[in-house]
Formats: structure tokens, C-alpha cells, sequence
């Protein structure tokens, strides 16, 4: 839990941050006041309210989504793997809904445990399905996780346009999610006094709460106006495509002011956040390339963006600083007329060449130039060059695509994450 509320607390002290934390909101239909997000993208309302007894193991959720949506679900942790998950799709004028648990990156088995009872003001009309239920059981799950319902939690959502393939039954298979996103809550919001009459299908005692759950929440800092600035350019976001364009700028004589929203990254940029033995070494986790699949199971997964449905890097570097740092240099049809381009933009070699020497490519990584687990890369190998395919370094011959075959190019240097951040920032 503590890491998780490092995850809310942090968000105050990143000055303008935007990220989705669950907010009071009524439900026009039933009354109910629940804590809950609505994403931007899909307007589909996550909601949840909790008995106001801590030692109470069972809550009142809701999802009401657009029909579009043909399945949505709830990880109660904040991750696929290892969290109680709740699933939900329409089916005629009924919801079918399912507990489920994931031990890895695949369709998640049913769960047995939990109870979940469609309560009333569940509906399905023209437009939208409404799911209301009370989950029992449904505070602590198999593997340790659980919900406190004294302090805060991450839930992730995960939303499919793609139905079920069997929605009259609740063991259904389905495909993958089309998308997922997080949502920060703080599970004392979610009491409520009313909770009982809630079970009742009756709101019980108004309070006042402002209708309609607020999508996003912005923290704006009451800072400075802006008035002349002693900048030539302002550079919006420290990502990739912002660390080049300000590094252009600059070059070309221009007082350019970067602005990143989110934190450091790398140590180097005055990143803390290191798995423990990487302390001594002054690394965080964004330096060290085999931490890269950690990216997506820790938890406290902050420097993901929270405002946009796809994977985004919110920290200086941008995705550059969270991806798999495959680097692979441009073929030349790339930049061909036929694809589209203007004629003049075939002239990539002296901006590749000066790309590539400020950000060198690697096929073996490792500091001590070996490289390791091997097995697969000799078993296709074995495959190709019996057909008749040659062996290349790729980034030493990007124009041959055809009949090659090579080691992965990435952008390491000295056996840690470089990209931008590491070679633009550092002139
Ligand atoms: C509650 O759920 C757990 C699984 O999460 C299960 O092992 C346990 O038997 C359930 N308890 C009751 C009372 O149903
Ligand atoms: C359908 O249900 C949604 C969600 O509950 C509601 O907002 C909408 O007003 C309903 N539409 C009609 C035509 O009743
Ligand atoms: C880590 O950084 C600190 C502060 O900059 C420095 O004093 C220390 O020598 C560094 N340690 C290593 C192993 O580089």
C-alpha cells in the first residue's frame, strides 16, 4: 500500500499535473452518489461506493458505458496480473457479469470467491448499458492484494469494442482489451452513510454533490502570469519530438525554454525512483534496459500518462524513457516521393549520419560485449540461412530488407537507456 500512496500523494507536488483521480459524483438514475472517473475517450463511468464500516469486505460498483462498448472491466489493484477483476457486458436487456484473475498476460480464469448481485437500477436502453451491483467478498483476493478501505488504491480499466463470444454465459472467452487506463481513488471519499439504503434501491439522505462525475481533475497552480518572456521559443513537453526541436532552436542562436510536466527520469536527470539494488549504482529504473517489462507490473506505475488511453511516457523523455528502445535506422524508400514525401526530404543521409553519431545503435548491448540467452535468435537463424537468408547488422545496412536477418538494434549506451534524453540534453 505504501507505494501506491506515494502514487496519490505525489500529485499535488507535480504542479500542473492532469491525471484522472476518482471524484463524488450522482448517479441522475438511481440517486446514488458514487467515486468514480468517467475516461475521455470512451465516456464510459466507473463508479464505486463503500459501507462506512472499515471491516466491511464488500462495496457498490457501477459501469455505465456506451453500447459501443461490448465488454468493460475493473482491476481492483490497478493491474491485470494478481488483482480480483470484474467483467461486465450486456446481453439483451441483461448484464452478464464475471470475477476473474489473471496469473499472466492472457485471458484471466473465472475466480471463485466474490459474489456479485445485479442490483435494480442496472438497465440496458438505446444508447447505453448500466451495470449496478453489490460485490461481497471483494475486498482482499488470492496472492495478498486487497482494497483498504481506510486509504487510497489504483484501479485500471480495461474496455473492448469487441463482444464476447459467448454472452449468454458468464465463463465466456474473450478477446484481448482494445484499451486500458488507471485511476487513482481514495477509498474514505467513497463512504457512505447511505450505503444500506443504497441495497434498498432508495438514495436515502440527499447530500449536496455536484452532478455528473468529473472526468479529469486538474490541479492548476495559482503561478505567475505570464507577461514578456526572456524566451525566443517555449517547447511544450520534454518527449522526444520537444528535446529535438528545443535542441534545434538552440542550436540556431534561440533562447528556448523546454517544460516537461512530469518528473525526472534517468539519475542523470535527477531521477530517484531505482530498484533497490540499483541504489549504490545511481540508476533509476528508466537506465536500466532488463527493467523495461517491469514498466507495466509495477506498482506504482506513475510515469504513464493518465489524461490519454494509449501508453505515453509523462516524464521527461517521454515514451523514450519507458520503451523497449528498439532503434532502427531508416531505410531510404522511407523518405521516397512514392510514399508521399516531398522530393527534397531523400536527402536524409546527413541528418541520419549526425543522428547517428550523437546516438550510436548496439546489437549487443551488455557492457561486456557478449550476448545472452541466445537460444531463440539460433533457432530462427538456423531456419533462415537454410532458406537461403543472409546474416547482416541491420543498422549497418538499412537499405536490405530482403532475405536478412539480424540481431535487435537499440539505443544503449555502456549498457544503460540513452536516447535523447542521454545524448541531446547532454550537449
Ligand atoms: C472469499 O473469497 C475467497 C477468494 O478470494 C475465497 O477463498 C473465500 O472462500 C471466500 N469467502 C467466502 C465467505 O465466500
Ligand atoms: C440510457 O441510459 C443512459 C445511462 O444510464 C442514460 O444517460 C440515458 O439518458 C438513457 N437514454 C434513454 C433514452 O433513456
Ligand atoms: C552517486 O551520486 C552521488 C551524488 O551525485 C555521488 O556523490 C556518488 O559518488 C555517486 N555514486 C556513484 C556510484 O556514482
Amino acid at each position: 500500500m505504501k507505494l501506491k500512496q506515494l502514487f496519490l500523494s505525489l500529485l499535488p507536488l507535480v504542479g500542473s499535473v492532469y491525471a484522472q483521480v476518482a471524484a463524488p459524483y450522482t448517479d441522475s438514475g438511481n440517486g446514488f452518489i458514487f467515486d468514480g472517473i468517467t475516461d475521455p475517450v470512451y465516456h464510459v463511468t466507473y463508479g464505486i461506493v463503500l459501507p462506512q464500516a472499515s471491516t466491511s469486505s464488500e462495496f457498490i460498483g457501477e459501469f455505465v458505458a456506451p453500447l459501443s462498448a461490448k465488454w468493460i472491466g475493473l482491476a481492483l489493484g490497478g493491474a491485470m496480473i494478481g488483482d480480483l477483476l470484474i467483467v461486465a457486458w450486456p446481453n439483451g436487456n441483461d448484464i452478464v457479469s464475471t470475477t476473474r484473475y489473471a496469473t499472466a498476460y492472457a485471458l484471466p480464469d473465472v475466480y471463485e470467491g466474490p459474489t456479485i448481485t445485479t442490483l435494480p437500477s442496472s438497465a440496458v436502453n438505446s444508447t447505453h448499458w448500466k451495470f449496478v451491483f453489490r460485490c461481497q467478498n471483494c475486498t482482499s483476493w488470492e496472492g495478498g492484494g486487497g482494497i483498504d478501505p481506510t486509504g487510497t488504491g489504483v484501479f485500471a480499466w480495461a474496455y473492448s469494442s469487441v463482444g464476447v463470444d459467448d454472452p449468454s454465459d458468464p465463463g465466456s472467452t474473450f478477446q484481448e482489451h482494445t484499451d486500458f487506463g488507471f485511476f487513482g481513488i481514495n477509498f474514505p471519499d467513497a463512504q457512505s452513510s447511505n450505503y444500506q439504503n443504497y441495497l434498498q434501491g432508495n438514495p436515502g439522505t440527499p447530500t449536496s454533490v455536484p452532478s455528473g462525475p468529473s472526468s479529469t481533475t486538474t490541479t492548476t497552480t495559482t503561478g505567475p502570469t505570464a507577461s514578456a518572456t526572456p524566451f525566443d521559443y517555449i517547447v511544450v513537453g520534454a518527449g522526444p519530438g520537444g528535446i529535438i526541436a528545443a535542441d534545434r532552436l538552440s542550436e540556431a542562436g534561440k533562447k528556448v525554454l523546454l517544460l516537461e510536466r512530469g518528473g525526472p527520469s534517468t539519475a542523470e536527470t535527477g531521477g530517484t525512483y531505482d530498484a533497490p539494488w540499483t541504489k549504490s549504482a545511481n540508476l533509476t529504473k528508466f537506465d536500466v534496459p532488463g527493467l523495461f517489462e517491469s514498466m507495466f507490473t509495477d506498482p506504482n506505475v506513475w510515469w504513464w500518462c493518465k489524461d490519454t488511453n494509449f501508453f505515453a511516457g509523462c516524464l521527461l523523455g517521454g515514451g523514450t524513457s519507458v520503451n523497449g528502445a528498439l532503434y532502427w535506422l531508416p531505410a531510404q524508400s522511407d523518405f521516397s516521393t512514392g510514399n508521399g514525401w516531398p522530393s527534397s526530404w531523400g536527402n536524409h543521409q546527413p541528418y541520419t549520419d549526425k543522428l547517428k553519431q550523437r546516438l550510436p545503435s548496439t546489437d549487443h548491448p551488455s557492457t561486456d560485449g557478449q550476448r545472452y540467452l541466445e537460444q531463440s535468435a539460433d533457432v530462427v537463424s538456423q531456419l533462415l540461412k537454410a532458406q537461403g537468408y543472409s546474416q547482416i547488422t541491420i543498422n549497418d545496412n538499412p537499405d536490405y530488407k530482403d532475405h536478412v536477418y539480424g540481431y535487435s538494434a537499440f539505443d544503449f549506451i555502456n549498457g544503460e537507456r540513452a536516447g535523447p534524453v542521454a545524448t541531446t540534453t547532454r550537449t
